[in-house]
């Protein structure tokens, strides 16, 4: 088939249909079917959009009730929806005294984040770590460690000047306090903030140690510095606690980021995202210094806000923290050789493979597509599992079958 679109999307030539409703009835989806009438077992789930499944039946009636009430507003102007989603997030993030700025994606709501990290501070110097994912925009991809994504455009204090434009990005060493320290005292007095993501999900999951967060913190306390945790892929609800930030550190405030945004799973698949800051830092954002047109929108602050009553409904959130376990017990039964970690945080999962040069997971989304099954690989090495939170023991039984059949096909399986 002719795709007119642009060709930025690796091609997986699979044409979807539509969601296979569960026997259970009423609840969302882990199956759907192609066009050539395949069912397939979705663990990409949008890239870690769908906590409730696919065309859960809750989520699409409060989006077209909501479109039939009303549809969209200027950002100038209140909507019941868009109040209501911004107290939701409020009471959910572990900043105190909290305020939100609704966005549509999570790039533009990491966008949102450095503004307010530069504008608050009145600094030029963001620390990011190596290995991050941010986003495609252009102040995003500045965070964004591999240079794939950031040439021509941006570079990172010390990358040649004549390849990019400049942003000051400074790049700090996941899990390694001293590599912060060291940046943040080379540029004393410069450095707005350091973020992370407290899971990193396109580098292959890995989440952050206790200790690395407790000790970021106080680092940006001794220098000035604000902390920013880019929730965008772990965050709300996937889990197991509303923030990943929450599940590793628990809810302490004195330990908070000072800002924290999210993306993907708030919308149940809508596109929304969210970035919350304590109030003395939003109060920077005077009105005109940031906005976004169909941010904060009526239908997709509504469908956030089923997403958010649905999930505590039917205590997803439970289901969600128990995914990783469960899979670990049934790889435990049923070993791999070829499976060298299965790591994560609650339904946040990296299947590492084993096997020679930089990228031998790279086939296994086509071998596995072959055997109707959808999952991506991050950085050539690891499977990445996003299931709805609802998915248990069953599912994951399944989807492990599945997976360890991949593997059996594998370049280097013997
Ligand atoms: C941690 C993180 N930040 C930012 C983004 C960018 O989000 P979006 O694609 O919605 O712009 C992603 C997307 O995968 C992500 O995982």
């Amino acid at each position: 088939m002719q795709d007119p679109r642009w060709p930025t999307y690796t091609p997986r030539n699979m044409m979807l249909e539509a969601a296979v409703p569960p026997d259970d009835g009423g609840r969302g989806s882990v199956y759907i079917t192609d066009a050539e009438g395949n069912v397939i077992l979705d663990a990409m789930c949008g890239i870690g959009c769908l906590p409730l499944g696919h065309a859960h039946p809750g989520l699409a009636d409060a989006v077209h009730q909501q479109m039939m009430r009303l549809t969209a507003a200027a950002g100038t102007l209140w909507t019941e929806p868009q109040q209501a989603l911004a107290r939701e997030l409020v009471e959910r993030t572990p900043i105190p005294d909290g305020r939100v700025f609704l966005g549509n994606t999570g790039t533009e709501v990491n966008e949102a984040a450095i503004k307010l990290a530069l504008r608050a501070t009145g600094r030029d110097v963001i620390i990011g770590f190596e290995r991050a994912f941010h986003g495609r925009t252009l102040g995003s991809i500045a965070l964004t460690a591999n240079p794939k994504y950031r040439e021509p455009y941006v570079s990172c204090l010390e990358e040649p000047e004549d390849r990019f434009a400049r942003i000051n990005v400074a790049r700090a060493t996941y899990g390694d306090l001293d590599s912060v320290e060291a940046v943040l005292s080379r540029y004393e007095g410069r450095v707005a903030a350091v973020f992370l993501e407290p899971i990193q999900g396109e580098a292959g999951i890995y989440p952050a140690e206790r200790s690395f967060l407790e000790g970021l913190r106080q680092l940006c306390n001794r220098h000035g510095a604000l902390l920013g945790a880019d929730e965008i892929q772990c965050g709300a609800g996937r889990t197991g606690h509303f923030t990943a930030w929450s599940r590793i550190m628990g809810d302490d405030p004195a330990v908070a980021p000072d800002i924290l945004w999210y993306a993907k799973a708030l919308g149940g698949g809508f596109p929304i995202g969210a970035c919350v800051a304590r109030k003395s830092l939003a109060d920077h954002m005077t009105p005109g210094s940031h906005g976004s047109t169909f941010g904060g929108n009526p239908v997709a602050s509504a469908a956030a806000v089923a997403t958010l009553r649905i999930m505590d409904e039917e205590d997803l959130m439970t289901s969600a923290g128990a995914q990783l376990e469960t899979l670990r017990g049934i790889a435990a039964q049923n070993p791999h050789a070829r499976v060298k970690d299965v790591r994560g945080l609650g339904s946040m999962i990296g299947i590492e493979i084993e096997g020679e040069g930089q990228t031998p997971a790279a086939p296994l989304g086509g071998i596995l597509k072959g055997k109707n099954m959808l999952a991506t690989v991050c950085s050539g090495r690891t499977v990445r599992w996003l299931f709805p939170y609802r998915v248990g023991e069953t599912i994951l039984r399944e989807a492990w079958s599945r997976l360890c059949s991949a593997l059996d096909e594998l370049p280097g399986s013997v």
